[in-house]
């Protein structure tokens, strides 16, 4: 069993408006009607900082899945449907305008995911917020540029023939979306901004755990003007509802975020009716370190940020730090040292640099792997223990002499807990990185910048990023190799996987 080191909580009381929005029970969104699950069954949600009961939330279930999929199916068939005859630019302006409402609700938003997930509210109001409104901006750019082909063809067995050939991007028509708890808002921008972009309708499953800011979404969509039935959110278990929708047979297509473990299951469930399937799962992501890194107190901070932002509860975190050698026990000293500079404390705090872990399962699963870890033979440099006995807080976590065998080494931990290794040379690292079931992100520090190609060729990750680590865009594709899942989110590549191609060829 991890020991628990002491840690003082402050108890900070949400502001008024957040305490409105909590007061009342929330409701699921169907047609543009926010109402009670059918079952009447409600589920609590927890703030993360003191285990306190925040918010009673409906809890959705099969029936409820069928009425929202009912809902989007109804709009998506219907071709005189406001929803289907606007023009991409009336469509664009939408979209542009939910951004514009989630930057003037930034301050709500932001307490409302800090109080639900437990992040730093600094960093949700810099990050999480703006970010999901620049993904809502970016896509409403999309929505006029959305293109087929004309197409030369030359068909053998017709000699003489002429033919008119284009394609056509359809939507894919009702999408189930799936998301996790990690970053509540920003996985439900992600989702929503490509499905809005393509002319899609849409059923959102929010995780369990931190349904709130989805919900306050849902409201600002609606004010938005996205008519009733576009969008419908309905909160409850992934057990339930989540498998309802992965499994339903009026679901086009299915986008999951999550672990990879229920990832495999939504393939299985999305096999009845062979639904499109994307998929954006775990990672156990190597940061590499080389000797002739040009800045080594910014390298190592970076590093530290790779792994503790977020609580390292990011599917891309840098778990796996490996470090050259000759620089091995200075870069180890460092991120140690920041580990422990990182002040702890809830996320409404305005001096909290890391917030608990999002839940009592995390909590377990988190300080199961730091016991594994110690148990196996490693040496926790600093952390290793539970923080506090109320809330899921626990020690930024640095390990050295694990083997590479070991479950700290191969699992996604999905916390603040690093295990660092040293190298020798290219061959060494590029094989042990790539030596995972995992394939979603790396690292690369190097001064080298034909090394950094180099290596970053060879590694098999669906992002690289060299000489820095979390940069995220909503221009930049983000997904994974092997199993770290499927397609891609973001960019101009997630509108590919929200479209069918139709190909029209016309005999002249
Ligand atoms: P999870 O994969 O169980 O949950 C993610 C979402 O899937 C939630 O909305 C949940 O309700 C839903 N879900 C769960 N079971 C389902 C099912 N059978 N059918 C359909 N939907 C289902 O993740 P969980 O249990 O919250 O966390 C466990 C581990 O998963 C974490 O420790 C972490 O390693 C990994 N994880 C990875 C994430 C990522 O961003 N790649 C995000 C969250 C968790
Ligand atoms: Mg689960």
């Amino acid at each position: 069993m991890v020991a628990t080191a002491p840690l003082d909580i402050p108890v900070i009381e949400p502001s008024s408006r957040v305490k409105g929005f909590l007061q009342s029970q929330r409701q699921i969104l169907i047609n543009g009607k926010w109402q009670d699950s059918s079952s009447g069954k409600t589920f609590a949600v927890y703030n993360p900082a003191n285990g306190d009961e925040i918010a009673q939330v409906a809890e959705g279930d099969a029936e409820d899945i069928n009425q929202a999929v009912a809902a989007a199916r109804k709009v998506f068939d219907d071709p005189n449907h406001a929803w289907n005859t606007m023009t991409p630019s009336e469509r664009g302006k939408l979209i542009w305008k939910i951004g514009d409402l989630i930057l003037e609700n930034l301050d709500e938003l932001a307490e409302l995911e800090s109080l639900d997930n437990g992040k730093p509210m600094g960093v949700a109001k810099v990050a999480d917020v703006p970010l999901s409104a620049d993904l809502f901006h970016y896509m409403a750019g999309w929505v006029t540029k959305i293109e087929g082909n004309t197409i030369p063809i030359s068909v053998p067995y017709a000699p003489g023939a002429k033919f008119h050939a284009f394609t056509m991007r359809e939507p894919v028509g009702v999408v189930g979306q799936i998301i996790p708890w990690n970053f509540p808002l920003l996985m439900a921008a992600w989702k929503l901004g490509p499905v809005l972009a393509t002319g899609n309708c849409v059923v959102l499953k929010p995780a369990e755990q931190t349904p709130l800011t989805a919900l306050r979404l849902g409201e600002i969509i609606q004010e938005a003007g996205v008519p009733d039935g576009v969008v419908n959110i309905v909160t409850g278990m992934g057990e339930t509802a989540g498998a309802a929708l992965a499994a339903h047979d009026d679901v086009d297509k299915v986008a999951f975020t999550g672990s990879t473990e229920v990832g495999k299951m939504i393939v299985n469930a999305a096999s009845g009716n062979l639904k499109k399937v994307t998929l954006e799962l775990g990672g156990k992501s190597p940061n590499i370190i080389f000797k002739d890194t040009d800045d080594l107190e910014a390298t190592i901070a970076g590093a530290a940020s790779a792994i503790f932002f977020n609580h390292g509860q990011c599917c891309c975190a840098g778990s796996r730090l490996y470090v050259e050698k000759d620089i091995f026990d200075d870069v180890i000293a460092g991120v140690s040292a920041a580990a422990e500079s990182i002040k702890l404390g809830p996320g409404l705090a305005a001096d909290t640099e890391m917030g608990p872990l999002v839940s009592d399962e995390q909590l377990n699963r988190v300080t199961g792997y730091m016991s594994a870890g110690q148990e196996a033979g490693a040496t926790c440099l600093t952390g290793g223990t539970r923080r506090g006995d109320q809330g899921y807080f626990v020690s930024p976590t640095v390990i050295k002499n694990a083997s590479d065998d070991m479950s700290i080494v191969r699992e996604e931990i999905f916390g603040p807990v690093v295990v660092a290794d040293p190298f020798d040379d290219i061959e060494e690292i590029v094989a042990r990185s790539n030596d995972s079931t995992y394939g979603l992100a790396a690292g690369i520090w190097t001064n080298d910048i034909s090394k950094a190609h180099r290596t970053a060729a060879r590694l098999r990750a669906g992002t690289v990023w060299i000489n820095c680590y979390n940069i995220f865009d909503a221009a930049l594709p983000f997904g994974g190799y092997k199993q770290s899942g499927w397609g891609r989110e973001m960019g101009h590549e997630v509108l590919d996987l929200y479209t069918e191609t139709k190909a029209v060829c016309l005999g002249l």
